[in-house]
């Protein structure tokens, strides 16, 4: 093959065979391609009177043949020419470009999805220059007649240099073309580039996503560009400050639909072609186009100038699963307008579902790209947690088009900024679009309680990275991580909440209109100015920026001990094992935070105060006799707090005898600061466990899922231990009046608790109370399972409880029940149906059947590529399926690796979550020999979640070790006795 048409690896088998072939069909392709290119020239745009001409079809006949092109692979180590770098050069700015691709959504006779494409892009010179560098990845360049793989044109006065040499330079992914004389400054300049890639099932770039309907195989020619794969669809400036405008044609069969951005121009036969109105100035990263025969529905909102789109396939749409998402987009965008202060910048936007999607969803301008799970929804098979996830992940990419899309990051290093904002404001969108659910609290279990587990360990690192470390594209996709989204949205909560969300949006509204550069805290005003005008207090001689600062710029968060019987309070760095302080890396704030504090004295709200130092003396902190101080009100704050041994026993005491004074979110926090303090000894694990007694008189879902969350480290940790029937015991015993009282108020489990919440703490209930082995809830969820078995048409179980009952009754099944559960997961007509049960089949106990699907996750005919590392994490979760997962890892590892895309961001998702359970000298012996064996293949972008397991594993081997007696012990004290 030459090397220079890059496939996947699948592919390439057929393609070594094939090999010749291929190139020929390659050429032939570039051959028909030039043809229409040749017969476009009449319409392009002029070239500015170059003489150079694409490769045309001879007057005899025959062609002329082009040149399959051919990358320099480097064979000497990488040397400091500016191709050998990452970033592009200051010397070129994109102006405009204008695009045209042809997908082929049928294979050839060698196997291959393709598309042609031809591009040229309008650039001015901004700095004297010999060298054009433009990103191309995986794209294969016709030649053109002076043998190039580019044509340079001046669009002024003054002639173009002539080409001295051009070539791919793959590592960097640039097309390099080197220059006979200089590009004159001010001039502006045009790049024809004719090209094949291929249209392969790697969710990157221009992509194929397949599906069947009516027994007919269906092809999605789709995008994914961001973070860097723009430049595998056509060469481009891919950097986000490297804005365009751009014009695209897509030539496509009849009947099938396109969009981009903007609408719709003109189609006509015999190769249809649809060309769209010419984009806003924009990111590559943002654009997206596709070629697929969907339907859609559509609607304009009433006081909205926005036509609003929901696309999907024919049999989803004609089912009404676009209906949620078309209903709930008009009110989330008006929200955002009133809190941006700012109209939706474009005339439409459009929404898609695609069956195969690397990410959840994907904020393209205009049309918003989703994986099918996050957008469709059918009130008979949905749950109300798929109904959340997909209001407020529309939330969150609509939030998008004007923080990240209209003002743009600089560079991938403030990524968080972009993610972290979204993925806030995403709760104030869904609460919009759902006012009953109380949405906006679980922001503290979602994000807030997840990333303190990651935050706290000495691997961590800070929100902000610096530019220079921003490099190559896997640490840009290693940047999607859970401290850019949810360290990110829990300090910008932190700071809407100290401002007050007016003062913060009024910041934001200028900062939008302004078009300023997002930097919001590190380098701008603008909030700083809002609070001077409002009055907003801050601490004395501090401002947001410096405030911000200790935030953004050093990893972790502190521990706030307060004691209430000095009145003295101190801040720690919290990490979760202590004796990783000296790896910690030195920070310039010295691990010094100026927090905010939210209090309330014996269930009184109490003033905001601050501590900005070390230590401070808060004597209305001291507290007597019955009186209780908790701090760190609805966890607004980004920290954990500690209290001297006196006010934990109150707080204690008020958990037993009249838990509801204390805010429901609060109760959360004390059962998840009090586990996590306790891992990191500063209190007893026995007082963490003894938050837990309470709950049997708990009905509220987010006290009980922190208390899950934290008792799943103790099942992670034990359940290969004598420790487990004990937790059983205790653990069935707890949620006993909780099971009870969700048979009561649902008749008997006949209907539906009415608030949201409650619905997902009934799921909790059944859950648990099955699988600590509770006969009665297992006598109802087998019944359940064997009644739909036996009439498959008709599923007894509402999707609520699906995921939970499938699991129970596949873990307590065998053959039959797993079998029948994959039937289903192949005949599911909605994603999300397939979704519930293919976490469910990673619950059997049959090592055989696990196996069994540990190898289906590898074949893309059986799980998509976008669902095999969650399908691995989820047999990885089984306790039985632990270490066969671990084992099919470090086996397959160079072929996931290769083919699951290195810069896939699941890489560290499968990477901690096979390994989470890991806490013997074994297993970490084992995760070390599996980063020396794989360091030449490498880990890309779960490079960092190696090391984060590594330390996680240490921690757990000596947590284990100290507290495995105590444990076992509070346990067995704790139990009734029969
Ligand atoms: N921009 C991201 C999608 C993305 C993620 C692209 C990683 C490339 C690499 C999008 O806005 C996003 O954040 N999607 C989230 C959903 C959200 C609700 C947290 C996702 O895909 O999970
Ligand atoms: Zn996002």
């Amino acid at each position: 093959m030459g090397g220079g048409f890059y496939i996947s690896k699948f592919v390439g088998v057929v393609g070594i065979v094939f090999g010749a072939g291929a190139v020929a069909t390659v050429i032939a392709l570039a051959v028909v391609y030039s043809q229409e290119v040749a017969k476009n020239e009449a319409v392009s745009p002029t070239n500015g009177g170059s003489t150079i001409k694409p490769p045309v079809t001879t007057p005899g006949g025959s062609t002329v043949k082009p040149q399959i092109t051919t990358p320099v692979i480097p064979t000497t180590a990488p040397s400091n020419e500016p191709w050998d770098k990452y970033r592009l050069p200051d010397t070129l700015k994109p102006d405009h470009y204008n695009l045209t691709l042809w997908p082929r959504l049928t294979v050839n006779a060698q196997d291959l999805y393709i598309f042609t494409g031809k591009s040229y892009v309008v650039f001015q010179c901004v700095k004297e220059t010999d060298l054009i560098l433009i990103h191309s990845n995986k794209l294969n360049y016709t030649k053109w007649g002076d043998d190039h793989l580019a044509k340079l044109s001046a669009l002024g006065s003054t002639p173009a240099p002539t080409i001295k040499k051009s070539w791919l330079q793959p590592t960097t992914q640039f097309l390099v073309l080197e220059l006979n004389g200089k590009l004159a400054v001010g001039e502006s300049y045009q790049l024809d580039t004719v090209f094949v890639g291929e249209l392969a099932d790697d969710l990157g770039g221009f992509y194929r996503s397949v599906y069947t309907e009516e027994g007919e195989e269906k092809v999605v020619a789709t995008t994914q560009m961001q973070p860097t794969d723009a430049r595998k669809a056509f060469p481009c400036f891919d950097e986000p400050a490297m804005k365009a405008i751009f014009h695209i044609t897509l030539l496509h069969p009849p009947m099938t639909k396109c969009c981009i951005m903007i609408l719709i121009k003109t189609s006509y036969c015999p190769v249809w072609r649809t060309s769209f109105d010419k984009t806003k100035k924009m990111s590559t990263y943002l654009l997206a186009f596709i070629v697929s025969d969907y339907d859609y529905i559509n609607s304009t909102n009433d006081n909205l100038n926005v036509q609003i789109r929901i696309y999907a396939r024919k049999k989803a749409i004609a089912d009404g699963q676009g209906e949620y998402a078309l209903s709930k987009t008009g009110p989330i965008l008006k929200f955002f307008e009133k809190y941006y202060n700012a109209t939706y910048p474009l005339p439409k936007s459009d929404q898609i579902a695609l069956p195969d999607f690397n990410a959840g969803a994907m904020e393209n301008w205009g049309l918003i790209t989703y994986r099918e799970t996050a957008l469709l929804y059918d009130p008979k098979m949905s749950s109300n947690s798929n109904k959340e996830r997909i209001a407020t992940i529309i939330a969150h990419e609509l939030a998008h088009m004007w923080f990240g899309n209209l003002v743009t990051l600089r560079w991938w290093n403030d990524l968080w900024l972009n993610e972290g904002f979204a993925s806030y404001v995403e709760y104030l969108g869904a609460n919009e679009a759902e006012p009953d659910w109380n949405i906006k609290d679980l922001i503290v279990l979602g994000d807030v309680h997840r990333v303190f587990a990651v935050d706290a360990l000495a691997s961590s690192h800070p929100l902000s990275s610096r530019e220079e470390d921003i490099q190559k594209p896997e640490q840009i996709s290693e940047l999607f991580d859970a401290i850019s989204y949810s360290k990110g949205a829990s300090v910008l909560r932190m700071l809407s909440d100290f401002l007050s969300e007016e003062v913060f949006s009024t910041g934001l509204s200028v900062c939008t209109v302004y078009y300023h550069i997002i930097n919001i805290i590190l380098s701008n005003t603008v909030l700083q100015v809002a609070v001077n005008s409002t009055g907003t207090s801050l601490p004395t001689g501090q401002t947001v920026h410096s405030i911000m600062n200790r935030w953004v710029l050093q990893m972790g968060f502190p521990v706030v001990t307060i004691n209430t019987t000095t009145g003295l309070i101190n801040q720690q760095h919290f990490l979760l094992d202590p004796s990783t302080a000296g790896s910690v890396p030195p920070s310039d704030f010295k691990y010094e935070w100026i927090v905010p504090i939210r209090w309330m004295k014996t269930g009184v709200v109490q003033q905001q105060t601050w501590l900005e130092d070390k230590t401070a003396h808060k004597p209305d902190m001291i507290v007597t006799g019955n009186n209780w101080i908790l701090a760190n009100l609805n966890v607004s704050g980004y920290y954990r707090v500690n209290y001297d041994n006196t006010n934990w026993e109150r707080l204690l005491g008020v958990l037993s005898s009249h838990h509801e004074s204390i805010p429901v979110i609060n109760r959360a926090q004390l059962v998840d600061d009090a586990f996590n303090l306790a891992r990191a000894k500063y209190i007893n694990t026995t007082l963490a466990l003894r938050t837990t007694k309470y709950l049997r008189s708990e009905r509220e879902y987010m006290p009980w899922e922190s208390a899950l969350d934290n008792l799943d480290f103790f099942y992670l940790m034990f359940d290969r231990s004598e420790i487990y029937g004990i937790m059983q015991t205790y653990l069935k015993y707890q949620i006993e009046p909780l099971f009870k009282h969700f048979g009561n108020i649902t008749g008997n489990w006949t209907e539906v608790p009415t608030g949201h919440m409650d619905q997902y703490n009934q799921a909790n209930a059944i859950r648990v109370a099955c699988s600590t082995g509770m006969e009665e809830c297992q006598t109802l969820t087998k019944g359940w399972y064997s009644q739909w078995m036996k009439d498959s048409a008709n599923n007894p179980i509402h999707p609520n409880l699906r995921t939970t009952v499938y699991c129970s009754a596949i873990a307590a099944g065998g053959a039959a029940e797993w079998e029948f559960g994959w039937d289903q997961f192949k005949a599911a007509t909605i994603a999300i149906e397939a979704d519930k049960l293919r976490s469910a089949l990673a619950c059997t106990k049959q090592p055989w059947l696990l196996n069994k699907y540990l190898e289906y996750t590898l074949d893309a005919n059986k799980i998509r590529k976008q669902d095999a590392t969650s399908t691995i994490v989820y047999i990885a979760s089984n306790v039985v399926g632990q270490s066969l997962a671990w084992d099919f890892m470090r086996d397959r590892w160079n072929y996931i690796f290769t083919q699951y895309g290195g810069g896939s961001f699941s890489f560290s998702n499968l990477i901690n979550g096979v390994t989470k359970r890991f806490s013997t000298e074994f297993e970490l012996k084992q995760l070390k020999q599996f980063q020396a064996d794989n360091s030449e293949v490498g880990f890309g972008s779960g490079t960092l979640a190696v090391s984060q397991s590594i330390e996680r594993t240490t921690a757990n081997i000596k947590w284990v070790a100290e507290n495995k007696d105590s444990v076992q012990t509070w346990f067995t004290t704790e139990v009734p006795k029969e």
